[in-house]
């Protein structure tokens, strides 16, 4: 039976851990956004040049495709100091003040879901960002008053899976704005090989394959499920993942076989069944499987159309052939797969 969450690309109690010893330290070693990372590395070596501290980033993208990972890794590329918090932490203007007034000159400070910090929060950001200074309530009662203290250039790094949940007003004062894209099966591959050396498990390269097409395109479900994977080789196979071993486990996990997930095959089904293929609104999709249409287009939408399973058209979403013929379901009303027979 499939084990709840699985293959969700929401980080699992307990995983912390797991991922840090798997996390890539330098951009060298991380696999895949080629593009994103030759921004990066750019802006990252002008800084260590000059001497300065690097253009503010804001990174996005949906859950478990790298964004912690970089903001680490970005740190350590410019040799400087790494503090984290993240939106739903910082409660208070004075917890935001307490971090900034202790920042030091160019280090990083990581704040992820930055979606979800609260209004005047994120008002005294905008400060800090922009102007390098913090304000501070000093003395109480009327006698009160605002000072206005400079902090040291430092970085910020945004992490959000949610971009349109950020307002403009805090995306304008990031210099650098960077989508982070689901991972090609290949470049999964590469990813489940190295985890697979730091754990010291041994498999091939079709074994490291077949968990890759799994993943959803997302390194946190590959390194999960290479896990999965091993335990089952070292109890039931010789202890070698091979593609039969991790296909045997990972059907008995029950894993689809493209790593779509239960929103995910609640998506495809509505467009198929319920509306015949589409074209159909993703206000309409949200609307018959619950859940926010604004979720479906950011986080689970960018792998079905990467998967290939369905079209963005002006008149909606649209499942393509290959849709129908993973999901085994025949259109209603039209000649089976809209194109002449050939026998
Ligand atoms: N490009 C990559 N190469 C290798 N491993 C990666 C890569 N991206 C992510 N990972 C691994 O996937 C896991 C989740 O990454 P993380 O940075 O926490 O994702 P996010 O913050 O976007 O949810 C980590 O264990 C990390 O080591
Ligand atoms: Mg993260």
């Amino acid at each position: 039976m499939r084990e709840k969450g699985i293959i969700s690309p929401a980080l699992q109690e307990g995983e912390r851990q797991f991922e840090a010893t798997l996390r890539p330290k330098r951009l060298e070693e991380f696999t895949g956004q080629a593009k994103l990372k030759e921004i990066l590395s750019i802006s990252i070596e002008a800084a260590r040049r000059r001497g300065e501290a690097m253009d503010h980033v804001l990174l996005y993208g949906p859950p478990g495709l790298g964004k912690t990972t970089l903001a680490t890794i970005i740190a350590q590329e410019l040799d400087v100091p790494f503090e984290q918090t993240s939106g739903p932490i910082l409660q208070k203007k004075l917890d935001l003040t307490g971090i900034l007034s202790s920042i030091q000159p160019q280090q990083v400070f990581f704040i992820d879901e930055i979606h979800r910090l609260l209004p005047d929060v994120e008002e005294m950001l905008y400060a800090a960002l922009e102007d390098f200074r913090v304000d501070i309530l000093v003395g109480t009662g009327p006698g009160a008053r605002t000072h206005s203290l400079p902090i040291p250039r430092f970085t910020a790094i945004g992490a959000t899976t949610r971009q349109g949940l950020v307002s403009a007003p805090l995306r304008g004062r990031f210099g650098l704005v960077l989508r982070l894209k689901h991972y090609e099966w290949p470049e999964l591959t590469q990813i489940i090989k190295r985890s697979a050396r730091i754990l010291d498990v041994a498999i091939d390269d079709e074994g490291a394959e077949e968990i890759a097409r799994r993943s959803r395109g997302t390194p946190r479900i590959a390194n999960r499920l290479l896990r999965r994977v091993r335990d089952y080789a070292q109890v039931r196979a010789d202890g070698v993942i091979t593609r039969p071993v991790a296909q045997t486990a990972l059907d008995l996990l029950e894993v689809d076989r493209y790593g779509l997930d239960e929103i995910d095959q609640k998506i495809m089904l509505t467009i198929l069944e319920k509306y015949n293929g589409g074209p159909v609104g993703i206000n309409t999709i949200a609307a018959s499987i619950d859940e926010e249409a604004a979720t479906i287009e950011e986080v689970y939408e960018p792998y079905l159309l990467q998967l290939g399973f369905i079209d963005r058209t002006p008149r909606g979403r649209v499942a393509t052939q290959s849709a129908w013929e993973y999901f085994g379901i025949q259109p209603r009303g039209r000649r089976s797969g809209n194109q002449p027979t050939l026998f």
